[in-house]
């Protein structure tokens, strides 16, 4: 079970999406198959999303990625489909559809529920928080606990909450999406950012380009840190493949369709951590840390790295999959 969580955007009158909770890495498979949803007469968006909830049920569609219920990933793929704002008062659903409009949504939900791609890669964004980031099948979708965490619990933790930091690093950076929080929630910071797929790198370098983060965002390819040139951090901060390799052979379409390196973290899953804690320790200065999310190894973190003190961050729904260690423990 992982426990990679996203948000999307709050507000909209019409409930949009608002938030995606943990998410199942390990749901059943269920068969391919067409819906065919234009030929139920479906006229209205209101029609539409009644349909949409009930073939999500049917074809047991993995949730987690967008939404963490068939009702708000539907409404959100309407509304986006349609190019209705997700503000929009309730009233929209009851709209008279054209025969254009309805064509689209078929060809949307066909994807979606018969081929099983996930509803950010059709409409190539995804959310923490407020922020908006661009997505497709180069990326893992964007849902970290670290939404929750940037900046208070990470500023908590360091000298003067953070206004003396002047270098992070995210490490396994995929869209950029945690690298771009880190410059935003830490002003004057500069931040690098590292990922070993050239893929992922291509869409970072977009977000960072979008976020008008250029100047204080750098990107490098890296096998961990092995590659990013030499240089001290206040914070190392991580999101990284954690799912045993087994597991990740049983993932959902939906999670399949994502990288695998963004999920294979070799046989225990602790193959990538493992290198974090080895390759931070000359990285760090000492008032520093590295922080990383590790999904359900609390157990073998524990075990594994007793002697590094590991730390658990609190996050809203209890499950301790954040740990931080401190780099005077990782310097011994
Ligand atoms: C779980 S994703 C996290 C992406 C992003 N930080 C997020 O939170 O959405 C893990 C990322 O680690 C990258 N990765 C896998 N193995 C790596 C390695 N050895 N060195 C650096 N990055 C690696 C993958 O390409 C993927 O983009």
């Amino acid at each position: 079970m992982s426990s990679r969580r996203s948000l999307k955007p709050k507000g909209g009158k019409v409930r949009v999406p608002v938030a995606a909770g943990p998410r199942s890495k390990t749901a059943p498979r269920a068969t391919a198959s067409k819906v065919s949803p234009a030929a139920q007469g479906l006229r209205t968006p209101g029609a539409w999303l009644e349909a949409a909830v009930r073939w999500y049920e049917e074809r047991e569609v993995a949730l987690g990625q967008i939404a963490t219920n068939a009702h708000d990933e539907a409404l959100y793929l309407i509304l986006r489909t349609l190019e209705i704002p997700l503000e929009a008062p309730p009233s929209v659903l009851d709209r008279k559809l054209s025969a254009a409009q309805q064509a689209k949504l078929d060809v949307v939900f066909r994807r979606r529920i018969g081929d099983r791609v996930p509803a950010a890669y059709l409409t190539h964004e995804a959310w923490l928080g407020s922020h908006r980031f661009y997505v497709d099948e180069r990326v893992i979708i964007p849902r970290s606990y670290f939404l929750e965490l940037i900046p208070d619990a990470l500023a908590r933790r360091l000298p003067r909450r953070g206004a003396t930091a002047a270098r992070m690093i995210d490490v396994c950076t995929g869209s950029g999406c945690l690298a771009i929080l880190l410059a935003h929630g830490f002003p004057g910071v500069t931040v690098d950012a590292c990922d070993v797929s050239s893929d992922a790198l291509q869409v970072a370098k977009r977000n960072v380009r979008e976020h008008g983060l250029g100047q204080r965002i750098k990107l490098f390819q890296s096998d961990v840190l092995a590659g990013v040139p030499a240089a001290k951090y206040d914070v190392i901060l991580s999101n990284p493949p954690y799912e045993p390799s087994a597991l990740v052979d049983t993932q959902a379409p939906e999670f399949a369709a994502e990288p695998r390196l963004a999920h294979d973290g070799g046989e225990d899953g602790l193959a990538i951590v493992r290198k974090l804690l080895a390759q931070s320790r000359d990285r760090l200065w000492p008032h520093g840390f590295v922080v990383t999310e590790v999904g359900g190894l609390r157990a073998a973190i524990d075990r594994e790295f007793a002697a590094l003190r590991p730390q658990w961050l609190p996050t809203n729904d209890g499950t301790d999959c954040v740990v931080l260690f401190d780099a005077k423990y990782l310097m011994r």
